[in-house]
């Protein structure tokens, strides 16, 4: 069997791998999944870091940084439009629904932390899911606390403009910005989450913004991590398995290998 050949399986270390991470799933009955961006690339919305991601690719990471939206909302707007025109056109792909099987189809109690503002989880059909940096779902104005679905002003940002509010404020979608606490229920339940897992995964996600970086700290002693992501992790050496490929392909070999 040639590697990487039409129909055949992946590398045999890889098909190890897989296995592996089956019977780890096998035996857990809670697992805990802490999620990055990696985890929506495949339903076509940029990461952050990666080569082609927005941070590498001229969007400023200050445009999430609250005391610049504050002097001026503007340069967000104008960057964070393809962004969410991408959220908004984007359904759960096959790491999502993978996620979803293991609770719905293999009986797993799961739990998804995630720093994605998306929503795919959700929509994908898991139950338990923690969005440490809010979604966008709502919008908030900065001035008189006026609370808005967030698709309600997309017209405005789509043609270029602010959505501000008659009050003088500004409508600021309810997504963590540096600067700002995370949500402080959210990140309660997802450390509690992890840490009352068998067994935790990691993907998709650089690990390099805290206090999400430090969930996968808070697992029990001896329940094992997984890392899934194309590059390197922190974490990557107290890993019981590392794979740098697709979370899609790797979910969803990983859940056909479990047959359910
Ligand atoms: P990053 O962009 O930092 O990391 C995403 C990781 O996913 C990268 O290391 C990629 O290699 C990997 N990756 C991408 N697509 C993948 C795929 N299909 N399969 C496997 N791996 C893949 O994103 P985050 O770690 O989520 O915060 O970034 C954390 C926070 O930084 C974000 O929530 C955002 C950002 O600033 C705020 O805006 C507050």
């Amino acid at each position: 069997m040639t590697p990487g050949s039409p129909g055949t399986s992946p590398l045999p270390s890889d098909r190890a791998a897989v296995e592996r991470l089956a019977e780890l799933i096998r035996g857990a009955g809670r697992i805990a999944f802490v999620t990055g961006a990696g985890m929506s690339t495949e339903s076509g919305i940029p990461d952050f870091r990666s080569a082609t991601g927005l941070y590498a690719t001229g969007t400023p990471e200050s445009i999430f940084d609250l005391d610049a939206f504050r002097r001026d909302p503007g340069p967000f707007f104008r960057y964070a439009r393809g962004l969410f025109e991408a959220i908004l056109a984007a359904r759960p792909n096959a790491g999502h629904r993978a996620i979803a099987a293991l609770q719905d189809r293999a009986g797993k109690e799961v739990d998804v932390a995630t720093q994605n503002i998306d929503t795919l989880h959700q929509q994908a059909g898991t139950r338990r899911v923690y969005p440490l940096h809010g979604t966008v779902e709502w919008a908030t104005c900065t001035g008189c606390g006026d609370r808005v679905a967030g698709e309600s002003l997309w017209d405005v940002v789509r043609a270029g403009r602010v959505p501000w509010h008659s009050c003088g404020g500004v409508y600021k979608p309810d997504v963590v910005f540096f600067g700002e606490p995370l949500p402080e229920k959210t990140l309660w339940q997802a450390r509690c989450a992890v840490a009352a897992a068998d067994l935790v995964l990691v993907l998709g996600t650089s690990l390099t913004v805290y206090p999400a970086a430090l969930l996968p700290g808070f697992r029990r002693r001896g329940a094992p991590v997984v890392v899934v992501n194309r590059t390197e992790t922190p974490l990557d050496r107290e890993a019981a398995v590392v794979f740098r490929r697709s979370i899609g392909e790797v979910l969803t070999e990983a859940v056909e290998a479990l047959g359910v």
